[in-house]
């Protein structure tokens, strides 16, 4: 972001993002508790908060700053969460009796590395704009130009794959 405006707007959008995701998993927590009304209240404020979200996200495409700088920062948010984040998560989730957590985490932490190396390719130039990338629904590995007999992080069947459009 360039200014402290669009700095602010980008905030605000974070927050509407994680509070539309939070609001709908407590939604589904009440729903399981009987509590059908709050859960319909939750669930709408979730899609609310969706759709401000990204009606919000047309107000910041207009205060973005360079992008060479953004890459810089996701490229350390992303080294960051495969060395400290998804690591410590995975520990947290083991010593909590969370396997399924656990593995979870190793998989983003995977395929975290693999964006890694997708990211510098393509800005070392190394790929061309002909490359396709297909997407695994369950953990978000990314195969290049050819969708792979299964996933190699999580194993997921080659009808899991999707290509952004
Ligand atoms: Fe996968």
């Amino acid at each position: 972001m360039s200014d402290t405006l669009g700095q602010e707007m980008a905030l605000a959008f974070a927050k509407m993002f994680k509070s539309s995701a939070l609001n709908r998993l407590y939604a589904a927590k009440v729903k399981t508790e009987g509590n059908v009304l709050l859960s319909n209240l939750l669930y709408s404020i979730s899609w609310s908060e969706k759709i401000r979200a990204r009606r919000s996200l047309m107000y910041i495409r207009g205060k973005m700053g360079d992008p060479t700088e953004y890459l810089k920062r996701l490229l350390h948010i992303k080294q960051e969460n495969v060395s400290i984040t998804y690591p410590k998560i995975s520990r947290l989730s083991i010593d909590a009796g969370k396997q399924k957590a656990s593995e979870a985490f190793d998989q983003f932490s995977k395929v975290e590395k693999i964006h890694l190396t997708l990211l510098k390719e393509a800005l070392k130039g190394s790929t061309d704009e002909s490359t396709k990338y297909y997407v695994c629904q369950i953990c978000g590995y990314i195969s290049v130009d050819e969708i792979p007999p299964k996933c190699p992080v999580c194993n997921a069947v080659q009808e899991k794959f999707r290509m952004e459009d």
